[in-house]
């Protein structure tokens, strides 16, 4: 008897425009190593992306670099992912162009995440503007099924939707619309000002921060003025926020309970969060130490990834060229 069970094809990427830190691993990367078991799991390093923010050729490689050793320090498995660089496969640039043929400039306006940087006052470039079509691209040229994500880039699955959604209804069925799937408890985690913790904001805590740098890190997480005998509001503070995510649940249960009774400091619970940040991160630590010092193999899993990727990619840009009119090449 055949099998004709579709595997479930899993997709998501990262851009390498910065060190990656704990709101990366807690919002996507953890989720992205777990999903490697549940189908076929597609994963790459957006530096094409990236460059709408890094404007420097030895930088983008670095932080390409370190980010592959990132995903294979912390478990990404090459035989069970395929896991590539996205400038190794061209293609999505092409279908980029034929995307941007059919969508309205109003649903790019529409942006959130566009829309919040013109907010902040960046003199926007064309890239920066038509970034969700290159990230469409991305998602379409593979036929991914689902796109796990945090919740800032939600919208931008949505917008993917909608593009394929265009030219199917143009040019008769070519592309299979993807979902985006979140996990709730870990969409947003607090940096150590409490706002989001995100590269632009400085506000991140690295995921291979050790040592000094991670003690400065934690012991200056801004907590709010109340004594020390005073009960605390554990869901509102920033410490315990991330306590829980490295914590076991009942030591988590346990701060927060201590910290509602009253009469204990948010000096103390930093230290237990410095621990639990040490006690989660540490084994990987060696892991990524070793890898880094074997470049050879990291650049090897990343070409057979993109061979693999490369051949899934042509075949669905030549449906799209030939719904389209231009001839499969
Ligand atoms: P940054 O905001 O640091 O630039 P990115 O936008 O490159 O991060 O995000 C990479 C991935 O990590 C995305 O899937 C994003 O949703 C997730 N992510 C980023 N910051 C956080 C956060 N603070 N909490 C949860 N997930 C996050
Ligand atoms: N824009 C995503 C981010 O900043 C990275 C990304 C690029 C991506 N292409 C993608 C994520 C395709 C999922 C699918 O996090």
């Amino acid at each position: 008897m055949t099998d004709t069970t579709k595997r479930l094809r899993i997709l998501s990427g990262v851009q390498p425009s910065g060190t990656l830190h704990i709101g990366n691993y807690f919002g996507a990367l953890r989720q992205h190593i777990a999903m490697q078991d549940a189908g076929d799991a597609f994963y790459f390093l957006a530096n094409y992306h990236a460059l709408t923010t890094v404007n420097d050729a030895s930088t983008l490689l670095e932080l390409t670099r370190d980010a592959a050793l990132d995903y294979l320090a912390l478990g990404l498995d090459p035989q069970k992912a395929t896991f590539f660089r996205q400038s190794d496969v061209p293609e999505v640039c092409e279908l980029t162009w034929l995307l941007s043929t059919v969508t309205g400039m109003g649903l790019l306006e529409r942006a959130v995440s566009y829309k919040d940087k013109l907010a902040r006052g960046i003199q926007p470039r064309v890239g920066l503007f038509t970034y969700p079509v290159l990230m469409a691209a991305d998602i379409l040229i593979y036929d991914a099924d689902v796109v796990p994500v945090g919740a800032d880039q939600v919208q931008h699955i949505e917008m993917t939707r909608d593009m394929a959604g265009y030219f199917n209804t143009i040019y008769g069925e070519t592309f299979h619309l993807p979902e985006p799937r979140l996990e709730e408890s870990t969409a947003r985690v607090p940096g150590t000002d409490g706002q989001k913790m995100s590269k632009s904001y400085g506000n991140t805590i690295g995921i291979f921060d050790e040592g000094k740098v991670l003690k400065t890190k934690v012991m200056g997480i801004v907590t709010d003025s109340t004594p020390v005998e005073s009960p605390k509001d554990p869901e509102s503070n920033t410490v315990w926020q991330l306590y829980r995510l490295v914590a076991p649940p009942d030591a988590a249960e346990d701060m927060a309970a201590q910290m509602r009774a009253g009469g204990y400091g948010y000096g103390t619970a930093k230290k237990a969060l410095l621990e639990a940040i040490d006690e989660t991160f540490a084994p990987f630590r060696d892991r990524r130490k070793e890898l880094a010092s074997r470049p050879e193999v990291v650049e090897d899993v990343l070409r057979d990834g993109a061979g693999r990727a490369r051949e899934h990619a042509r075949r669905v840009l030549d449906r799209a060229r030939s719904a389209c009119g231009i001839a499969p090449r």
